[in-house]
């Protein structure tokens, strides 16, 4: 009895052990793949999550690294007299789908808030935390992006209307629920955290259990909405790492009025900051030139490099940026951005390599121009505005 009882023990043990460390693989490089908010917004159904798939596939996406197919707001429907939650009438078989979504060797992610209602105004999972977990593990789910959202007005502003650190601790609070409902699920589910950045949450979201947190407000479809948002991470490379990254917020690469030097730019500088990939344009409508951008396998290995570093800016120069991101085996990425608008070829800017701690004539590879380059001391760079040159040096001396 007492052996039994042992050995029951010891396969319960590696049982969680599995469970345990399992949940702990994912999201070991930034999370790559798609999300319907960008583009679609409340217009995403099941056809179309189906499509993306399809595209994710057919164009060499999935090849290239992008896995996670996410569904965001408005799939909610109503929650039946048990309180399990059903999509509505855009998503008729949830679980069909993610086994469809799987069949292609993809994952499916989904979305919902702590609050009563989402930001679009869909049922949230207040009250409901453990019960949509399962739900979620029930149909196959692989991603959760948990929105704040009405659960400020809910519960934070309800519950503790003149001190604003206990509501900061009532979202905390909410954080951790849910990050604890999707563990006791025993599926690997990444746990993306959405709530603008609040409170610093690079400081506290590794320990609710959240692979990813978005650091700033939504992003937009232009120049200046990327810009914003890149010029706020700096600062924030020490918080990032393997298991949990800062978001700065989902693509916009195709989308809106991004022109191609600033789809490039957008994309090269999320690699630098080792940040989540998530396309959120048209994928069965993308032009060439946007897809060679998402494309770019380069970039990409800068994004997912095993390392782990996020880039950080070294230094400015009136409206150009100098960036640099370790890489492993000793690599270094550097990028020179032109945020400005009005620097012609009498005065290209200088590249100073001291200040990047580098000595004498680097070898490295343009991965825009996919050419060999030497960069050197005081060499001129002539960037037309909102564009950037992408280097990566294998041997930095
Ligand atoms: C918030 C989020 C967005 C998106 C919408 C959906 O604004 O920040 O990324 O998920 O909600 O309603």
């Amino acid at each position: 009895m007492r052996k039994f009882l042992l050995a029951s023990l010891a396969f319960v043990a590696a049982f969680s052990f599995t469970a345990a460390s399992r949940a702990q693989e994912v999201a070991q490089t930034p999370p790559m793949g798609w999300n319907s908010w960008n583009y679609f917004a409340a217009k995403v159904d099941d056809k179309g999550v189906r499509a993306a798939a399809d595209e994710i596939v057919a164009t060499g996406m999935k090849d290239a690294g992008y896995m996670y197919v996410n569904i965001d707001d408005t799939w909610q429907g109503k929650r039946d007299e048990k309180g399990v939650l059903h999509a509505n009438e855009k998503f008729p078989d949830m679980k069909a789908l993610a086994d469809y979504v799987h069949s292609k060797g993809l994952k499916l992610g989904i979305y919902s808030g702590p609050g009563l209602q989402t930001c679009a105004r869909y049922e949230g999972s207040y009250g409901h935390e453990e019960q949509d977990a399962k739900t979620y593990a029930e149909w196959g789910i692989d991603y959760l992006k948990y929105d704040l959202c009405s659960f400020r007005q809910d519960v934070m502003a309800k519950q503790a209307p003149n001190d604003q650190a206990a509501q900061m601790k009532l979202m905390y609070d909410a954080y951790v629920k849910m990050g604890k409902a999707l563990k006791a699920t025993g599926r690997p589910i990444v746990y993306s955290l959405c709530q603008y950045g609040w409170d610093a949450v690079w400081e506290w979201a590794p320990q609710v259990g959240g692979n990813l947190w978005r650091t700033t407000g939504d992003i937009q479809a232009n120049w200046n909405s990327v810009y914003t948002i890149l010029s706020s991470q700096e600062g924030l490379q020490g918080y990032a790492g393997p298991g949990h990254w800062n978001d700065p917020d989902m693509l916009e690469v195709g989308n809106g009025r991004l022109n191609i030097r600033e789809n490039r730019s957008h994309f090269s500088m999320w690699a630098m900051l080792a940040s989540p990939l998530l396309a959120g344009n048209d994928l069965p409508n993308m032009k060439p030139e946007v897809k060679e951008i998402l494309l770019n396998k380069d970039v990409i290995a800068i994004d997912q490099d095993k390392l782990g570093k996020q880039g950080r800016r070294v230094y400015s120069e009136g409206e150009v940026d100098v960036w640099e991101r370790d890489l492993a085996g000793g690599a270094k990425a550097i990028a020179v951005l032109n945020a400005g608008s009005d620097r012609v070829s009498t005065h290209p800017f200088h590249l100073n390599l001291t200040k990047l701690g580098l000595h004498g004539p680097q070898k490295g590879r343009d991965l825009w121009a996919k050419t060999d380059v030497t960069l050197i001391d005081n060499m001129p760079i002539e960037l037309a505005s909102h564009d950037i040159l992408l280097v990566r040096i294998e041997k930095p001396k």
